[in-house]
């Protein structure tokens, strides 16, 4: 998961890193762009009777990418403008060049195999100036969209992915309720306009992670320290955005452009980070474990079902401003899951509202572990890996919210290729053990296809089933991108797999 604790250290971090990215050691070959693209690949191997771990036929595989963090150059961009003030220079660059990469990278895409592909528009393109909308852009994104269709491929188009038009920004952001009016607007003419070949819609990327780290950390432009009201209110706005473009969505978008009865198939892609009491005997941190697990995972979930809104996130729907809103009610079609990891809470007053307390990253090791923090399997940013915690969420999420989950991002930082194709399994098990215990799991997004730009961490973490080497922007494949290749053609899990994979990697300090 994206996230933005203390981003003055990832800032510094940055600064020493610099922009040219890590170099990967997982990547097995180097070639040229469309050389990534195995012409002669038969991607119609059909499905070996011998998988250890079956799937349903009809379950979606997929692969998961956001706009800005692969297209580049992005000039309209709140975030791009932020960098260039902070640093005086774009650090958001080329990222992987997919704005004209496009086909490449739906041809990579065809030779995993997928049949659903989360890709997103960005709204600074198609809107440069306020109520200005670039005809050139929606031509663009037409032929991206395109190039994911004619592959076969079930295009997964996400709206907003924590960036907004810099003019969003100057208007005061999503605290300003006007921008609820401007994004639905944007939401409609992309219906509007992609209908004829988009179903699947995610209209907010984790709505509660830019709230909260926009407001309490600082993490995106125009951000604070430790304002939870503000928090409160960016979700809420983002929440009424997400309805009103719900609605407008399923009004505009009347064509079933895949052919399996729906026309338009609308949710979140919302973070899942379980809580857990940092001190499991200490009372302060069970209650802020509590409600960190409340505002930060399920609140949004809860409004967006049942209609019922707590605008300044306490934990009631009583106060002045809460209740019920016909409007916000059922409108997701599913769980958009993204899941990478749990995280401990401490109990710290006055920190972060009535959450109380600060979630245990890595970059607060000082704070929440004094003594040092147990040796733990982690990704290179830290995260801790636990597919164990993957299969409760979703058994718990599907018996809170009785919705079909889709899981819209899961990934690791690596580039050791043994580690990412052991992480996709375990991770696999889970969603199959899910399965067994009853969960409505209707597919599985890997983040991400390709290398991309990592927010705050730039280049220096690597997400991606291809390789790409920035400078250039040459994509290869890497041993985790074949092995999720292998187990999307053959539709689950090969004993041969399992047994190659079986040894979870060793913990690191
Ligand atoms: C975000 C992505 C990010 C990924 C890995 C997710 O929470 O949606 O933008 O790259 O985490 O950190």
């Amino acid at each position: 998961m994206h996230r933005d604790f203390l981003p003055l250290i990832c800032l510094l971090i940055l600064f020493a890193a610099g922009c040219g990215g890590a170099t990967s050691g997982e990547n097995d070959q180097t070639t040229a762009d469309d050389d990534a693209h195995d012409q002669d690949d038969d991607t119609t191997v059909e499905p070996t009777p011998s998988n250890a771990i079956d799937f349903p036929d009809d379950f979606l595989w997929g692969v998961s990418t956001s706009a800005f963090q692969t297209e580049g150059g992005n000039v309209n961009s709140d975030f791009t403008q932020w960098m260039l003030k902070v640093f005086h220079r774009d650090l958001c660059g080329e990222a992987a060049d997919s704005y004209d990469l496009y086909e490449t990278d739906a041809n990579l895409a065809q030779d995993l195999g997928v049949n659903i592909y989360r890709i997103g528009i960005e709204w600074a393109r198609i809107e440069p100036q306020k109520g200005k909308y670039d005809e050139a852009e929606i031509e663009h994104y037409r032929k991206v969209i395109e190039a994911v269709v004619g592959r076969g491929i079930k295009p997964m188009v996400t709206l907003h992915h924590f960036t907004n038009p810099q003019w969003v920004q100057d208007q005061g952001g999503w605290r300003n309720a006007e921008t609820i009016a401007s994004f639905v607007a944007y939401a409609r003419l992309m219906a509007k306009s992609y209908g004829d070949l988009v179903d699947y819609w995610l209209t907010i990327n984790e709505p509660i992670i830019y709230a909260s780290g926009l407001c309490l950390m600082a993490g995106y432009p125009g951000g604070s320290i430790n304002n939870f009201p503000c928090a409160a209110e960016v979700s809420t706005n983002m929440m009424f955005a997400h309805a009103r473009a719900y609605h407008a969505i399923k009004e505009v978008d009347t064509t079933d452009a895949d052919g399996d009865g729906e026309s338009a198939i609308v949710s979140i892609a919302q973070a899942i980070v379980p809580g857990y009491p940092r001190r499991p005997d200490n009372a302060g941190d069970i209650e802020s474990a509590r409600m960190y697990d409340y505002f930060m995972n399920k609140m949004i979930f809860y409004t967006l079902t049942t209609g019922e809104l707590d605008a300044n996130g306490d934990g009631d729907t009583t106060d002045e401003g809460d209740g019920y809103y016909e409007e916000l009610a059922g409108t997701l079609d599913f769980l958009g899951v993204n899941f990478y990891n749990s995280i401990k809470v401490l109990h710290v007053p006055l920190i972060f509202g009535p959450i109380a307390g600060i979630p245990c990253y890595p970059e607060a090791n000082f704070i929440c572990y004094p003594h040092g923090r147990p040796p733990y399997l982690h990704g290179d940013n830290g995260n801790p890996i636990e597919p164990e915690e993957f299969h409760k969420l979703l058994v718990d999420y599907a018996d809170e919210f009785h919705l079909p989950i889709v899981i819209t991002e899961n990934g690791v930082a690596t580039t050791d290729g043994y580690f990412r194709s052991w992480f996709i399994i375990e991770h696999l098990k889970a969603v199959r053990a899910a399965l067994d215990d009853g969960v409505d799991v209707r597919g599985y997004m890997h983040w991400s296809l390709i290398d991309n730009f990592e927010w705050l961490m730039a280049y220096t973490m690597r997400f991606g089933l291809f390789h790409v080497d920035f400078p250039t922007s040459i994509r290869s494949w890497t041993e985790g991108g074949e092995t999720y290749s292998a187990i999307v053609h053959a539709g689950g899990v090969s004993q041969e797999l399992l047994d190659r994979y079986a040894d979870a990697p060793p913990v690191s300090e």
